[in-house]
């Protein structure tokens, strides 16, 4: 059993980080590395967050911003060095921040070594790193597989007269897995990284690591787009059962988290990108020993973030998925998904970054997002993303979420030198929505997310108490957190109508936050009446116990060295 200090982990906020759009220190409109180091200050000790998750910065052609890996262990040039990378790890845990990788092991790029040498020949020594198949006899692709960027997942490269397969377009390979050559290469790149001192990764793509072995055809759908979470074009057409989500890939987790284990304290983490239709299948990703993932990603709430009634599910089905003694996470948005504030609108997105740091679990927040920035419009002649290029017009392109960062009014937000064109556009109106615009003005949405993070901080009922809901209007979602005695009432209202929600006996307590900051410090007795899209966090008075609320919640424990959630 863990002890909680060594579980840091489950007490930290994680940072997504898009090193790319962050912070450009050599003035070629792309952030870096020492772009990053420069803002550590920022990360840790103006906003307060725990740990950070570099998105990819190895040598890549960039045709996929980076998640095309050329060397896995190589810095690209216009990122740094390999030992601007060490300076910043020890730059950061300097400072008391974790560094996450992105661990890309689905897929290459086309111009890796590897898949260079693959595709030379039929016996070459690295053929089976990848997946090659003969033509059928009518010269068609091996089977019925889709790339999820468009056409098949197969290309047939002319050198040898074969196919190769890739999940999302011909620039990015599959590797192979079921050859343990690949596995080995794998766990070297992750040792690599490891012994220079990060603390973990997020791995890339997981159900998409092992593919069927027979290669047996995807049934059609019966309703496109049925178990994917947005419509996606043709490859919505079908059931993607033997493309994704092989049983073999828990056997690649479990070595890799070995080879996490193998290095100590404090735990190496290891946290994954899982899309699954059921949340039964989600939680397999933890492993049935807990010898998986430190957790998959809960991208619940990024889909449905303005209803409450699905809020209240998407909370209550996934809390019930995590097995006993793992641990929940939340995430509101990331890289690849339009921003929670376009998604929600401006209105609600200071409501659910009260959601995201008051729940049960690590949340994991987007670069940016504590400044609520919206998409930036992309024009077509702007276009770099090749989901977009590849299915256009189906508003799957991924740029408009990865502007550069905004930190000032000047020219470029302070991004990028002000000549200088940086790689995608900035958000309109940077200037007031920059940290500098909004770093000292008490109801913006970043000191909403500091007073948040302060709080989560420094109450350990908000990091591992218990979590129940709590009595509240269908259009409010509320829940109560608790450890030793010490109790908060969370109160969200996502609607345009204000709402009354009861405090549990004894009735009293006070506001320590809120998304109207005139309200903090305010007491509340009885109940709290919230203004239209409004969110509070009230310190309820006095210990005893929780009122529950009749019928709907029954009280439910069975973590281990944890309490469970409450959310029944
Ligand atoms: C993952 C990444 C995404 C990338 C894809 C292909 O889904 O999150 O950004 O394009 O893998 O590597």
């Amino acid at each position: 059993m863990r002890s909680s200090t060594a579980a840091w982990w489950r007490d930290a906020v994680i940072y997504q980080l898009y090193v790319r759009s962050f912070q450009d220190t050599d003035g070629d409109g792309v952030g870096d590395l020492q772009g990053v180091i420069s803002r550590l200050d920022y990360l840790r000790e103006t906003l307060g967050v725990d740990a950070v998750w570099l998105t990819p910065f190895y040598r890549s052609p960039m045709f996929d911003s980076g998640y095309d890996v050329q060397d896995h262990t190589e810095v690209d040039p216009g990122y740094g060095e390999l030992s601007t990378f060490d300076e910043l790890v020890a730059r950061a845990h300097d400072v008391g921040l974790k560094v996450l990788l992105d661990f890309v092991a689905t897929n290459t790029s086309d111009q890796h070594a590897w898949f260079l040498e693959s595709r030379s020949s039929r016996a070459n020594a690295k053929r089976e790193w990848y997946i090659w198949r003969d033509p059928k006899p009518d010269g068609s692709p091996p089977n019925n597989w889709l790339a999820m960027w468009g056409g098949p997942a197969w290309t047939l490269d002319p050198t040898t007269g074969q196919f190769f397969l890739h999940a999302f377009s011909p620039r990015i390979p599959d590797l192979n897995w079921h050859n343990p050559e690949v596995g080995q290469a794998m766990l070297d790149a992750a040792a690599f990284w490891l012994d220079r001192g990060v603390d973990g990764f997020r791995v890339d793509a997981v159900p998409m690591l092992l593919k069927d072995a027979l290669l047996r055809d995807n049934p059609v759908s019966t309703s496109p787009s049925a178990g994917l979470h947005k419509p996606m074009g043709p490859y919505g057409a079908q059931q993607h059962v033997h493309d994704s989500g092989d049983p073999g890939i828990h056997a690649i987790l479990r070595e890799l988290r070995s080879l996490l284990d193998s290095y100590g304290e404090p735990e190496r983490v290891m946290v994954g990108e899982v899309h699954a239709t059921e949340w039964t299948d989600w939680a397999t990703y933890y492993g049935s020993a807990l010898d998986e993932l430190h957790f998959p990603f809960n991208f619940g709430l990024m889909h449905v973030a303005t209803n409450p009634t699905s809020v209240r599910e998407v909370i209550k089905a996934s809390s019930a998925a995590v097995p006993a003694g793992a641990w929940p996470n939340f995430v509101l948005g990331n890289h690849d998904e339009h921003r929670v504030a376009s998604r929600a609108g401006a209105e609600l997105t200071p409501v659910l970054m009260m959601l995201l740091l008051t729940l049960r679990g690590t949340p994991t927040i987007y670069y940016g997002d504590e400044l609520g920035l919206p998409d930036v419009l992309i024009r077509p002649e702007d276009v770099r993303d090749p989901w977009e290029l590849g299915v256009p017009g189906l508003g799957l392109g991924r740029d408009p979420q990865r502007s550069p960062m905004p930190w000032t009014g000047d020219p470029n937000g302070g991004f990028c030198p002000p000549h200088i064109r940086p790689w995608l556009p900035l958000i309109e109106h940077h200037s007031s929505r920059s940290v500098a615009a909004q770093l000292d003005r008490p109801g913006s949405m970043l000191s909403l997310t500091r007073r948040l993070l302060g709080l989560r901080r420094v109450r350990e009922e908000l990091r591992s108490g218990s979590q129940s809901p709590w009595a509240a209007p269908d259009t409010c979602v509320a829940y109560l957190r608790e450890h030793a005695g010490q109790r908060s009432l969370i109160a969200l209202n996502f609607s345009d109508h204000s709402a009354r929600i009861r405090l549990p006996t004894p009735g009293r307590g006070h506001i320590i936050g809120s998304t109207n900051t005139e309200r903090e410090g305010a007491k509340a007795k009885e109940s709290i009446e919230l203004a239209p899209y409004e969110g509070c966090l009230v310190e309820l008075a006095g210990a005893g116990a929780v009122q529950p609320v009749p019928s709907s919640i029954t009280a439910h424990t069975r973590g281990e060295d944890y309490p469970r959630s409450h959310w029944r």
